[in-house]
């Protein structure tokens, strides 16, 4: 094992960053997380991390990283919906650019060893004419989202070159599994497992033949340990390279939860990608990362979660 460090998670009571909290102590790592828990919870976060309730945008993130010293940071707070995004892209800015800003700046003072940046890759790209699409397709984000979460990128590279602060940028497909918001629109397999579970009817937007690269939460938190030690200034697609469309999906939880009735159809949204997925063999050669991970069990895990936490409120 690498020696233990200090790593900070941002948004460490979220979907990713729970399951990244839980990975980095299970390794020996001191955990330290800031969270504003606005879609975050404390039911979510490992009570052996030692939280800081606070919002990345204000200036007291400084003061967290003067007492606590990160040698890691791990940025995964975020305004992580496309739909919010267009509906407020002021908001999705002023978390998305002036929040990591914010980051940078603490981590320039107080000097650390790696930032490392959960970024997408289902917004950045578009609608890419290639598939899978590699890190050089020209970024045309089609959603504030997509673009904030870019911006933020030109700034890790810009603090790279200015102040050398080392970073890898992860750009996720659609990540799913245990712990997922079912409510929102963030995860279509967390949203279609709770409504089936639940004997509601979930609802596609469009036709269902929009296509998504899933990849399983897992295999993750297994490209930002990786990014520890390996990437330094580069941006890597974490992707499995496989298109599944939202309507495979209904069926495959439909057959996993043998749910009976079919789903109700609505309008298509604005600011969605139609079909995409990401082909990551920079990251399979640069950090030595394979997505592990067959789908079919990654969604059987994740109705699983789903059935248990059911049980647990009941
Ligand atoms: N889930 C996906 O499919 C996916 C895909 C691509 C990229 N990402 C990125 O991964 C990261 C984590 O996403 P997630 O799916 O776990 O989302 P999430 O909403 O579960 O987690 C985000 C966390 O950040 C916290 N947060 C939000 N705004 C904050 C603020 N201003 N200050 C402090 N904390 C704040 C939330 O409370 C939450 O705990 C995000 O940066 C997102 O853009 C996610």
């Amino acid at each position: 094992m690498d020696e233990p460090k200090t790593a900070l998670v941002t948004g460490g009571a979220g979907f990713i960053g729970s399951h990244l909290v839980d990975r980095l102590l299970s390794l020996g790592h001191k955990v330290v997380v800031i969270d504003n828990l606005s879609t975050g919870k404390l039911k979510n976060l490992n009570p052996s991390a030692t939280f800081h309730h606070l919002d990345i945008t204000q200036p007291s993130v400084t003061e967290v990283f003067q007492r606590e010293q990160p040698d890691l940071v791990f940025h995964l707070a975020a305004q992580a919906s496309v739909t919010q995004s267009t509906r407020d892209p002021f908001h999705d800015s002023d978390v998305n650019v002036f929040g990591t800003l914010r980051l940078l700046e603490a981590a320039r003072k107080c000097g650390i060893e790696k930032f490392i940046y959960s970024s997408t890759g289902g917004a950045l790209y578009g609608d890419p004419e290639t598939h899978p699409c590699t890190e050089e397709h020209p970024v045309l984000p089609v959603s504030p989202y997509g673009m904030s979460k870019y911006i933020a990128e030109l700034y890790l590279d810009l603090y790279h070159r200015l102040y050398q602060i080392n970073f890898t940028t992860l750009r996720y497909g659609n990540v799913y599994g245990p712990r997922q918001e079912a409510h929102g629109e963030a995860g279509v397999v967390a949203i279609f497992t709770q409504a089936m579970l639940e004997g509601h009817q979930p609802q596609i937007f469009g036709d269902g033949n929009q296509e998504r690269d899933f990849v399983f939460v897992d295999d993750v938190v297994d490209a930002n340990m990786l990014a520890i030690n390996k990437g330094n200034g580069g941006s890597f697609n974490i992707g499995t390279g496989e298109k599944t469309s939202v309507n495979q999906i209904f069926e495959s939880l439909q057959s996993i939860i043998g749910y009976r009735w079919g789903p109700e159809h609505g309008p298509a949204r604005h600011g969605d990608v139609y079909k995409i997925s990401l082909d990551s063999s920079k990251a399979i050669r640069d950090l030595g990362w394979t997505p592990k991970m067959e789908m079919a069990e990654g969604l059987s895990q994740t109705v699983e979660y789903f059935r248990n936490a059911g049980k647990a409120v009941r």
